[in-house]
């Protein structure tokens, strides 16, 4: 197997407030998972659970990261990125006065990632070159699109097998951040192979639903 991330009859939430009650979601190598909802019914938390940050009670979170198999309830956030789980949170959580550059260096903390730091940096550089442009500008001064970029960019620095990503159209054009997330998932997919990934790297990210719309889609 490559890797893939199968999460099955979770149930979550905090203190006696059940957000997530019996899901079950698989993003499988080199697919782009879209979850879509409407405004509190759960993205974030089904997120959160499965980097550790909110504890299910029920279910199990597998992932499998260049064929071997971990199963991710019970541990820390800290050692899930360190599998290779990289995250881009809700509302960027970007380091606003420090540069682009410093941002991006401070993805790479896990220490798989500092081995392949200038390599990566550089692909993040070529797939992104507004990041590029502006190297030496803080973070906090960027465009709400800008910073959407570099928040995906320091989440790749950490060299993940499988991303995260919640709500990366926030500010943007639904239609074209889809379409170029999967690009750069592909192109993601192919920098990991170079470094012996066994497969392909899959990608999950969330998108807001208007209010009078309830569905789920999936696309390869
Ligand atoms: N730390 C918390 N303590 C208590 N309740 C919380 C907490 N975080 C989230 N919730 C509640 O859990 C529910 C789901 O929240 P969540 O953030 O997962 O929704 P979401 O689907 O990501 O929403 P949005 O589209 O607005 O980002 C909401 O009712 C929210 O109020
Ligand atoms: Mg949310």
């Amino acid at each position: 197997m490559a890797n893939s991330l199968t999460i099955a009859g979770i149930d979550a939430g905090y203190g006696a407030v059940r957000v997530l009650d019996g899901v079950s979601l698989t993003v499988g190598a080199g697919e782009t998972v879209a979850l879509l909802g409407t405004n509190g019914n759960g993205k974030s938390t089904l997120m959160k659970s499965v980097m550790g940050m909110v504890r299910p009670s029920k279910g199990s979170i597998k992932a499998v990261i260049d064929g071997n198999e971990h199963e991710l309830i019970g541990r820390s956030t800290e050692e899930i990125v360190d599998l290779g789980i990289g995250f881009v949170p809700e509302g960027r959580r970007l380091f606003p006065k420090l540069t682009v550059t410093e941002n991006l260096l401070l993805g790479a903390f896990r220490p798989k990632a500092r081995s392949q730091i200038n390599r990566n940096l550089d692909f993040c550089l070529e797939t992104f070159p507004r990041l590029k442009e502006r190297a030496q500008q803080l973070a906090g001064s960027m465009s709400g699109g800008e910073q959407q970029m570099l928040a995906l960019a320091r989440a790749l620095m950490s060299a993940p097998r499988i991303l995260l990503i919640d709500e990366p159209s926030v500010g943007l054009a639904p239609v074209q951040v889809y379409g170029e997330l999967r690009s750069v998932a592909r192109d993601w997919s192919d920098q990991m192979a170079a470094d012996g990934a066994r497969s392909d790297a899959c990608c999950a990210a969330t998108a807001v639903l208007p209010p009078n719309q309830k569905s789920v889609e999936r696309s390869g």
